[in-house]
């Protein structure tokens, strides 16, 4: 053996290349491509020469439902090969990407039925000026810090005061849709206010009780995150916000409930007229119960999808079939697919899983502010 060395800029090659050859395998098996030697050989030239490649469309296509189906955090993945992907590599200003961005949330909230949609802008590396969107998600509330406490998002807080240091002023309620952040390369990021037209919300109110006395509730009807990276065969798309539908817990339990966030449940409790006197009596308990039950009744009111644990995760057990049938491993988060409410009445909190990482992936990536 000898010892030889190499430069990163190598590395990177020798990575990108290995990633390449390992995702062009399994999309030839997955897709049942039967020429994959030609296609094997132009990849690795793209790399000799550019230091990286690109994606077909179908490559792009099958691996962002891979990364999907690879979630490890994500409970819905039955519906991993109905995903709609938008192919924006094209997109070459903040102006093209804000248009795309109102595209996909047109087509993914689709009047309340929700289609499970990505997005995918250009791909990093090389002196590419990819893109980044600095929001979490396409929709979020803003949460701001006063004397008396904060208003809206908690969750929000550090990145309002971005928006608004960039100039943003937002009306002060409880549930100030954001602006979009899009940055270009290095360039300071450009604001874009969200239309109404393009960003549904659900008004909460519970079947029979008035738990939201006091305090008007509501919630958006799209989850789309926006921060994460996608990979797919060693190739980085720093922007591709994707959404499904919502799991009613996310919003009853975790945005509205947990004492970080909109912290509903004190308020909930009175409205129902508990005695929250003692922790055994179990107050949060039922608050908590009503609230998950006004969050499913609304939704389902307003036309707009939205499941409950209970099915999420019969759902998730169904994929697990699927996929033990396809001869492949079911990897996952344990601590994040088990519901915020009852999750011992689910499949999963029986079970164990392994938290292994699989490419194609969704990767978390430190925010560009801070
Ligand atoms: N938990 C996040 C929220 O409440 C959304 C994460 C993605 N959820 C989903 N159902 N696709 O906003």
């Amino acid at each position: 053996m000898s010892m030889q060395s190499t430069t990163s800029a190598e590395i990177g090659v020798q990575s990108i290349q290995s990633e390449a050859e390992l995702f062009l395998a399994r999309f030839a098996e997955e897709t049942g491509m039967e020429e994959i030697a030609a296609r094997r050989r132009e990849v690795l030239a793209e790399i000799t020469a550019t230091g990286t490649y690109s994606h077909t469309r179908e490559e792009l296509i099958h691996g962002a439902k891979m990364a999907w189906r690879n979630a490890n955090r994500c409970i819905g993945r039955l519906f991993w090969n109905r995903m709609h992907v938008f192919d924006e590599r094209g997109a070459a200003s903040e102006q093209e990407v804000f248009d795309a961005l109102l595209r996909h949330l047109a087509f993914a909230t689709n009047g309340g039925e929700i289609r499970p949609a990505i997005t995918i802008l250009p791909q990093a590396g090389e002196g590419r000026e990819s893109f980044r969107i600095w929001n979490h998600q396409l929709l979020r509330y803003a949460g701001y810090e006063s004397t008396a406490g904060i208003v809206g998002d908690p969750a929000s807080v550090g990145f309002t005061r971005i928006c608004e240091r960039l100039g943003w002023r937002g009306e002060g309620t409880p549930f100030d849709l954001l602006p979009l952040a899009v940055q270009h390369g290095g360039k300071p990021p450009r604001l874009f206010e969200i239309p109404r037209t393009h960003a549904l919300e659900v008004p909460l109110s519970h079947p029979d009780r008035d738990v939201f006395a006091g305090f008007s509730a509501k919630w958006y009807a799209v989850p789309v995150i926006s921060d994460m990276l996608l990979e797919i065969g060693g190739i980085r798309y720093p922007a591709a916000p994707f959404n499904g539908w919502y799991m009613g817990t996310e919003i009853g339990s975790r945005n509205l409930g947990d004492e970080a966030r909109y912290n509903l449940l004190p308020r909930v409790a009175v409205n129902l007229g508990l005695d929250t006197s003692s922790n055994a009596t179990l107050w949060k308990d039922r608050a908590l119960v009503e609230l998950n039950a006004a969050v499913l009744h609304s939704y389902r009111l307003a036309g707009v999808t939205i499941v409950d644990h209970h099915t999420a995760a019969q759902q998730f057990s169904i994929f697990e079939r699927n996929e033990e049938k396809a001869g492949r491993d079911v990897t996952g988060r344990w601590s994040w697919l088990i519901p915020p409410m009852s999750p011992s009445a689910t499949s999963v909190f029986h079970k164990s899983y392994e938290d292994r990482i699989v490419s194609p992936q969704f990767i978390h990536q430190n925010p560009p502010y801070a």
